[in-house]
């Protein structure tokens, strides 16, 4: 027994199993609570196929992962899952919808069909408000998504993880596209997250400075494999970005 809260071991995942083709081939890392790390490496590399293995997202060809000590399969998948909030690629909100009902969908891994039939009840309606409020959307939150900015509806989803209070965060290319402004904005978000509620949390990002200014710790994939995993100083010498 460890008390990493992500461990995995000569992971090994294929998006289809009959293209024998492993996508991340041999990954070992382990992750502390409360870690910041950042991950990178150039497009395709694997970045986000490792952040959605870690949700269950992409089959297990060889290897295992461990969340919280628990190895993942289809059996544990929902506690998984509950343990960690996801900031997909490119915000995987729905335009269409408010603020606040982008929020509450995060709620749907936990709700049976007949409790989302119902409605929404009022407790988790306020706790929605609530973390629009703290990442300072409160006057957003009817608004629909499509008419925010783009930093805006990053902290969007970043609340829409956050309401199954999760202990590890994944955040998926969290800045890019964003003004420097709006970028500063999120990463501070994570920080204080980080810094306030111990959360681990691992980031793709593509901006070295960045990276060595929030995150300790930098995980380099190259064609699936970990080319590097160190402190995020000095970066440059061990890898020069495209
Ligand atoms: N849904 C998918 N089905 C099949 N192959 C995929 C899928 N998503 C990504 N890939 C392939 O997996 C590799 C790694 O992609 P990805 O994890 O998205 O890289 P990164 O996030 O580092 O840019 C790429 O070769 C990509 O073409
Ligand atoms: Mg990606």
């Amino acid at each position: 027994m460890n008390d990493y809260v992500i461990d995995c071991q000569n992971l090994e995942t294929a998006y289809t199993a009959s293209l024998h083709r492993p996508i991340l081939n041999g990954i070992n890392c382990q992750i502390q609570p409360g870690e910041f790390v950042v991950l990178l490496g150039l497009n395709g590399a694997g970045k986000s196929t490792l952040l959605r293995s870690l949700v269950g997202l992409v089959p297990i060809v060889r290897g295992t992962i461990q969340i919280n000590g628990v190895t993942m399969n289809p059996r544990t998948l929902t506690t998984i899952r509950r343990d960690i909030g996801m900031l997909f690629q490119g915000g995987g909100l729905i335009r269409q919808l408010s603020a606040i009902e982008n929020v509450l969908c995060g709620r749907l891994g936990t709700r049976t069909t007949w409790q989302t039939l119902w409605g929404f009840g009022q407790r988790d309606r306020l706790l929605a408000l609530k973390l629009l409020e703290e990442m300072g959307l409160k006057e957003q939150a009817y608004q629909k998504t499509a008419q925010l900015s783009g930093g805006q509806q990053q902290r969007v989803a970043i609340a829409r993880a956050l309401i199954q209070s999760p202990q590890i965060l994944l955040a998926d290319e969290p800045i890019t596209g964003l003004d420097i402004i709006a970028a500063q904005q999120v990463m501070q978000t994570l920080a204080k997250l980080h810094s306030q509620q111990g959360m681990t949390i691992i980031s793709v990002l593509h901006d070295l400075g960045i990276a060595a200014e929030y995150a300790q710790r930098a995980i380099v994939l190259e064609a699936g494999r970990i080319i590097y995993d160190g402190p995020c100083h000095n970066l440059q010498d061990h890898f020069s970005p495209s």
